[in-house]
């Protein structure tokens, strides 16, 4: 059973990058900074390697949490799917930053705004619309992860089902108390 669960949660990591509507699409990455405050932010799930365990997302390199991540590579990513009641949490570490200008110059035009603000990611503005974009300069990097423990939590009559998989356990898998 413990198998099984490691590769449903797999499965729909793969599924997300499917399908725009799928609930791990989006989620939640939390970063430390130098003091030791945690920041929180929505992501979208842009690749997953279910062999190697990895995952990549896409950000502006300007970013504060691009920043955070060069200082302290550890970041934990938490996935929720309301219908099914399953949450998952993952351990992972940064190992790679780099420019990915195949993908960038793929993007549409409206989506290359994403990374191109010639004012920096965070700074004060008068309003949304009083952004300057340059496309061709842009500040889009591909950050990608490699992960350590994979805490799934079903919430489910009668037994909610919590299991840890780690990768120094081989990912074998562990029931956990709920
Ligand atoms: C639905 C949604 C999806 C998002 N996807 C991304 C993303 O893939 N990459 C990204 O850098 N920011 C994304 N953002 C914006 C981040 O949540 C965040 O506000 C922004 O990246 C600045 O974060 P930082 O200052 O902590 O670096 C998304 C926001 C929302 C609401």
């Amino acid at each position: 059973m413990l198998n099984q669960i490691l590769d449903d949660c797999k499965k729909q990591l793969l599924a997300a990058l499917k399908h725009k509507k799928h609930p791990f699409r989006f989620f939640t990455l939390a970063t430390q900074t130098q003091n030791g405050k945690i920041n929180l932010r929505t992501v979208v799930l842009r690749d997953f390697d279910s062999e190697k365990m990895h995952f990549n997302i896409f950000t502006d390199a300007r970013s504060k949490k691009t920043n955070e991540l060069k200082q302290n590579d550890n970041a934990q990513f938490l996935f929720y799917d309301s219908k099914r009641m399953v949450q998952l949490v993952v351990q992972a570490n940064m190992i790679k930053i780099f420019n990915d200008d195949l993908t960038y110059d793929a993007l549409p035009e409206s989506n290359k705004k994403d990374y191109s603000s010639l004012q920096l990611p965070g700074s004060k503005i008068k309003g949304p619309d009083q952004l300057n974009h340059d496309n061709s300069k842009g500040y889009f990097i591909n950050i990608e992860f490699k992960s350590s423990s994979f805490e799934y939590l079903r919430l489910k009559r009668p037994n909610h089902i919590r299991a840890i998989f780690t990768l120094y356990d081989s990912w074998q898998g562990q029931f956990l108390v709920p």
